[in-house]
């Protein structure tokens, strides 16, 4: 038997961008690959750009799931949402007992606990991998963050820990947790991605405007910053994006980009998760009202014709100083961020009794992905050190960093805030950092509040064995 008429030990469904990108990985490390999509052409458009990687194309999913190996290592790279459960109607029929279905789109993580039961149901297994990278993560080394049965994990883990991104850390590939684990770190990786591009944007206003910054300078500076602590992949492709110029008219293509940002939902599902959690992610939800609303450009527009704010003036010594507050302020603020998306992961680990560890996650997250920074070092050595640690801003690495860094990121909200530049990332992540390290906050007025317009009953400082007392306030 030749190697193409072998049976072929992987399969992927869905020849999208990511999905051949990830097929192509999968062949580069010698494993033989078989693919589907419901549209012949795509299929035909991806064996023939890549003639060396010999995919084993399939227009029909009878003979897909036929020409493999078993038990079948089924990958799905298809649009999240009903088209998952559509593909998996289609191939209960066509799989036998042990086989395993993937599903590395970015999926809603109780439609995966839901499809791993099911699948459990009718003997097979079924994992839910977050996959990071974008294409080229894809196609030259991606994260990938698998959830489900272990043993199901144990089937498919020589092919992923072959495709996966690695790092000075290790293979940027765990097992995450059963159920949908993975699925689940891989939504709130992107909760902290908005969170992370949204300081990244709110950086670059605050020195565009206050300063006067245009595109290359600030490419120029923001190089500078990646040499040091604040390294990260989104910090090198904000630079790369400032560097680009329009080709018909010679300007920084990104002047010319309508400020309306989109999103598919991983960002929104992390903050209703939290909220239902309880955990407070408050840089991830700014974030995401910054999107939303940016999307409203023509109210935006009338409205500033009707509000109007300051007249943006520095001091020479700010002139002199907000770009080395900046880098501070940023750093800070990522450090929170990242902080809050991993309060959320243990939370949900807690619930569900995933087990996941976070040093684990920074450790995966450390390549491959679209977060991976310098900042996962530490942060990961934090989680290893204090496995219960309550929240990273009280690790021993990060709290005198952000003792360090505070007043400076005070500054730089101070300045953006006199001259009316929105920074709600930067400020949010102050407020939460302000809040966590208070050991008074004024709810005490809240629930005197709550009292006395509801009855809701208040418990007294003065005396904590009386349990929830009431008042009639208004008398
Ligand atoms: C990744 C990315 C990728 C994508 C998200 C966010 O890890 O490779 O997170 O999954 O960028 O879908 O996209 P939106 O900004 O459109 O929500």
């Amino acid at each position: 038997m030749s190697e193409q008429t072998k049976p072929a030990q992987f399969g992927v469904a869905g020849m999208g961008v990511m999905g051949a990108s990830l097929a192509l990985n999968i062949a580069d490390h010698g494993f033989r690959v078989a693919v589907w999509d419901r549209h012949p052409e795509k299929l035909q458009q991806v064996q023939q750009e890549n003639p060396k990687q010999a995919l084993q194309g399939f227009a029909e999913l009878e003979k897909f799931v036929a020409g493999l190996e078993r038990p079948r290592r089924i990958l799905l790279m298809i649009t999240a949402g009903a088209p998952v459960d559509e593909m998996m109607g289609r191939l209960f029929p066509l799989l036998s007992p042990g086989d395993v279905i993937m599903d590395a789109g970015n999926s809603w993580y109780l439609d995966t606990r839901r499809r791993e039961a099911l699948c459990k149901e009718k003997g097979f297994h079924f994992l839910g991998i977050g996959v990071s990278g974008g294409e080229e993560g894809a196609r030259n080394g991606p994260s990938i963050m698998p959830g489900g049965p272990k043993d199901a994990y144990a089937l498919v883990q020589p092919v992923l820990e072959a495709i996966a991104a690695r790092s000075e850390e290790g293979l940027c590939v765990t097992h995450v947790g059963p159920e949908g684990a993975g699925h689940f770190v891989k939504m709130v990786h992107n909760g902290i991605e908005y969170a992370d591009m949204q300081l990244l944007a709110e950086t670059y206003d605050v020195l565009r405007r206050g300063l006067g910054l245009d595109a290359a300078t600030l490419a120029d500076l923001f190089s500078k910053w990646n040499e040091g602590i604040a390294e990260s992949f989104l910090l090198e492709t904000t630079i790369k994006v400032l560097r680009k110029r329009d080709p018909e008219t010679g300007k920084p293509l990104v002047d010319l980009v309508l400020d309306k940002a989109g999103q598919k939902g991983t960002g929104k599902w992390t903050v209703q998760v939290a909220l239902d959690l309880g955990v407070p992610v408050p840089s991830i939800a700014s974030a995401l009202d910054a999107r939303n609303l940016s999307s409203r450009k023509d109210e935006r527009v009338a409205a500033s014709k009707k509000l109007h704010g300051p007249d943006i003036s520095l001091s020479s010594e700010e002139k002199k100083e907000l770009a080395q507050w900046a880098h501070d302020a940023l750093y800070a603020a990522r450090v929170v961020t990242y902080a809050q998306g991993m309060r959320l992961i243990q939370a949900a680990s807690d619930e569900y009794k995933w087990g996941v560890s976070l040093a684990e996650m920074a450790r995966i997250w450390r390549g491959g992905c679209i977060i991976r920074a310098k900042l996962l070092t530490p942060l990961r050595e934090s989680f290893q050190q204090q496995s219960t640690l309550p929240n990273l801003m009280v690790s021993e690495a990060f709290s005198p960093v952000l003792d360090k860094m505070a007043p400076a990121w005070r500054k730089f909200v101070g300045v953006a805030t006199k001259s009316g530049i929105p920074v709600p990332v930067f400020s949010s992540s102050l407020a939460y950092l302000d809040s966590y390290r208070s050991p008074e906050l004024p709810q005490n007025l809240t629930q005197a509040q709550r009292d006395a317009f509801g009855a809701h009953t208040y418990q007294r400082r003065d005396k904590p064995d009386a349990g929830f007392v009431h008042t009639d306030w208004l008398k």
